[in-house]
């Protein structure tokens, strides 16, 4: 977190007169004279926007960061300065003058506090009441500027040469103006926007979320838990976790960190990234092995993997890995081929055919493994279900469709049962939200959902089978297993990482729509395998 001076002691501006106020001795040492001209116009027309920093030793205010400031308060025959106590150490003074005179960017809080501090001069409110002057009253109404009214949020930004624009400080404003009436909360949102786990519109939408479910009456405000009855994040290292003693898989499904391909971070621990092939399929199928150990008899575990290529020659990852899944003794049932629509072209440098394909890599626990074979009845009801609109369903009750299942009974209607599945990547990705991490290799939520209809037994009243994904990215496939009525279980590396999947999983468990899942059931047909 940015822990400067200014944000531990934003609360204590004062006023002092001019002749209790003295250059830092070692900061004199060290300053040149400057042009003026921009802050005297400024101080001219607004007076003081921004306080001075610095020590106030025996009621003498020593300044370390706001020497223009105060020179252009003597020129200007200023009586008084706003100053604030930064109570830096002599050892620490030079160093935080420079630092503070290379910083490029503001912080947050710095420019929240400096905005809430300017907005207040410019229109000379106050006397007002902070709150509706600055539009507080309703937060989630981010056309609310308030009786200082957008134009002079525009001006602030201008002023302060802020790299926002007004209705973006407007947001961070309601995040300030949130964490001031909530001292000592633990949300620490303003935090996260610090660290860039987020931007300004993602933090502001937590704040809208959290005010909502208080209105509601909630007493315990978790956002996005980590774990609930029905989904679970385990944040950390695939090679390092344990898992719970009585966890019983039913279906694994993972898109593992392919060989060489990408980075995700600067975790050392971050797969993907070994010497060989051959060393890159040892430690994968090591890591696999921690849920494979829990799979139940009539489990499955599904590997979807690409292939690597170095200056024109095929690494062969692929075969590495499932003679290594072999080797340990797994039951290998199949290769699918999924045939991809967006794979990225190669350079026609490289005299191979373009790629269009991956694979999914299905093994067993033993030959018992569920299996359902079905296909969709085509000639069936009309199942025209559009985005966002509200459907009139079979039992005349209206209510409404998550797009998820209508791509869900396409994509299965297209797919029956072959060993080649074709899913459109672009349309059935999970949609971000602005400000969150975007993660990079997300898979289509359809992928997962040919293989657990046919591979995981259908959820009942008395069971929700469990779907395990070790690595767990943005959440996909837990998506996929949530919509579908399962529970889901997953491990991710990264922070970033399990923030978005939080966020995803919480709101697939809201959108699961139980009546859309029985409606294709119901058009499904089931042929029984001796
Ligand atoms: C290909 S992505 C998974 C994408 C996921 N299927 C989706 O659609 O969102 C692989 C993920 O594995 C994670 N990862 C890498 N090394 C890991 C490790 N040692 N333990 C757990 N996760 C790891 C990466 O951070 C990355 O998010």
């Amino acid at each position: 977190m940015n822990n400067n001076n200014f944000m531990k002691h934003n609360s204590q501006v004062f006023v002092l007169p001019l002749e209790h106020i003295q250059i830092h001795p070692q900061v004199l040492s060290i300053s040149k004279p400057k042009k003026m001209d921009h802050i005297e116009y400024t101080m001219e027309k607004y007076k003081q926007l921004m306080p001075v920093l610095g020590n106030l030793v025996d009621g003498t205010f020593y300044i370390t960061d706001g020497v223009l400031r105060y020179e252009v308060a003597k020129k200007l025959g200023m009586p008084t300065l706003k100053c604030l106590d930064a109570s830096t150490t002599d050892k620490d003074v030079i160093r935080v003058r420079m630092t503070s005179n290379q910083r490029s960017k503001m912080s947050y809080m710095e420019m929240a506090t400096y905005a809430e501090h300017t907005l207040g001069v410019i229109g000379k409110s106050q006397g007002k009441k902070r709150k509706s002057w600055l539009g507080m009253e309703a937060i989630e109404d981010d056309d609310n500027f308030g009786l200082a009214g957008k134009d002079l949020y525009e001006l602030t930004c201008h002023l302060l040469d802020l790299p926002i624009k007004a209705s973006s400080l407007r947001k961070l404003m309601a995040v300030k103006w949130f964490e001031d009436e909530n001292p000592g909360n633990n949300f620490g949102i303003m935090s996260g926007l610090e660290e860039g786990n987020y931007k300004i519109d993602k933090a502001y939408q937590l704040v809208v979320d959290f005010n909502f479910k208080k209105n509601e009456g909630y007493t315990e405000i978790d956002l996005y838990p980590i774990k609930t009855e029905n989904y679970e994040v385990i944040h950390g290292s695939i090679e390092d976790i344990t898992l719970p003693e009585n966890m019983e898989i039913d279906v694994i499904f993972t898109s593992p960190v392919y060989y060489k391909l990408r980075r995700y971070g600067d975790d050392p621990n971050e797969m993907g990234w070994e010497k060989t092939p051959q060393l890159y399929a040892e430690r994968l199928v090591d890591s696999l092995m921690t849920p494979y150990n829990r799979l139940k008899e009539t489990g499955s575990m599904f590997v979807n993997l690409g292939e690597t290529y170095d200056k024109g020659r095929c690494l062969a990852v692929i075969e590495h890995v499932v003679i290594e899944m072999v080797k340990r003794g797994m039951f290998y049932v199949d290769r699918i081929i999924w045939k991809k629509d967006a794979n990225k072209p190669i350079s026609n440098q490289n005299h191979r055919f373009q790629p269009s394909y991956e694979v999914v890599l299905h093994f067993a626990k033993s030959k018992n493994y569920y299996f359902d074979r079905f296909r969709v009845k085509k000639d069936d009801i009309d199942y025209k279900i559009s985005r966002g609109c509200k459907d009139y369903g079979w039992d005349g009750v209206n209510y409404f469709v998550p797009n998820f299942y209508k791509q869900l009974r396409t994509v299965l209607s297209e797919n029956e049962l072959h060993d080649i599945v074709t899913v459109q990547t672009n349309s059935s990705r999970i949609k971000h939200v602005v400000g969150e991490h975007h993660h990079p290799a997300t898979f289509s939520q359809m992928l997962p959902a040919i293989f657990l209809s046919t591979f995981c037994p259908k959820p009942t009243v008395d069971y929700k089978p469990l779907v395990f994904d070790p690595f767990l990215g943005g959440a996909s496939c837990g998506r996929t297993a949530l919509m579908m009525g399962y529970r889901f279980s997953g491990v991710e590396l990264y922070e970033k990482n399990v923030e978005t999947s939080k966020r995803i999983l919480a709101e697939s468990l809201k959108e699961f729509e139980p009546r859309a899942l029985n409606q294709i059931e119901a058009e499904m047909v089931y042929e029984l395998v001796a």
